[in-house]
């Protein structure tokens, strides 16, 4: 009930796909090459709520992050907006690649919930 498992190998590089967890929408987010290689070189300096990309992630090809926007809680929608990551419609919040907030209202990035891999093509959450 509390915890989801998740099998990897149905996820296309590149490709976000929404489950559900604990009644909210949790994404699962596969990053390309490029896309690990532009957050991992973010200035902290340039964020709201400065977070490396290496602390938001076990392995960086996996973002595994809570799809509720931190300002008034609407899911935000993938690969979209300014940032390439999340944008969120209702007042228009754009996250990045690794969740985190980059433009508009909201105050904090996407939060990252408790996850493990037993193995290279599970994640279990919760
Ligand atoms: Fe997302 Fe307001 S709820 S920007």
């Amino acid at each position: 009930l509390s915890k989801v498992e998740i099998k990897l190998g149905d996820i296309p590089e590149g490709k976000n796909v929404t489950f559900k967890w604990r009644g909210k929408p949790l994404f699962v987010r596969h990053r390309t090459a490029k896309e690990i290689e532009v957050e991992e070189a973010v200035n902290l300096a340039e964020l709201r709520d400065p977070e490396h990309d290496k602390d938001r992630v076990q392995d960086p090809q996996w973002v595994i992050v809570i799809g509720v926007c931190t300002h008034l809680g609407c899911v935000p929608i993938a690969n979209a907006g300014d940032y390439g990551g999340y944008y969120c419609p209702c007042h228009g919040s754009h996250y990045d690649a690794s969740g985190r907030i980059r433009k508009g209202p909201a105050p904090l990035n996407l939060e990252v919930p408790f996850y493990e891999f037993p193995d290279e093509d599970t994640v279990i959450v919760g």
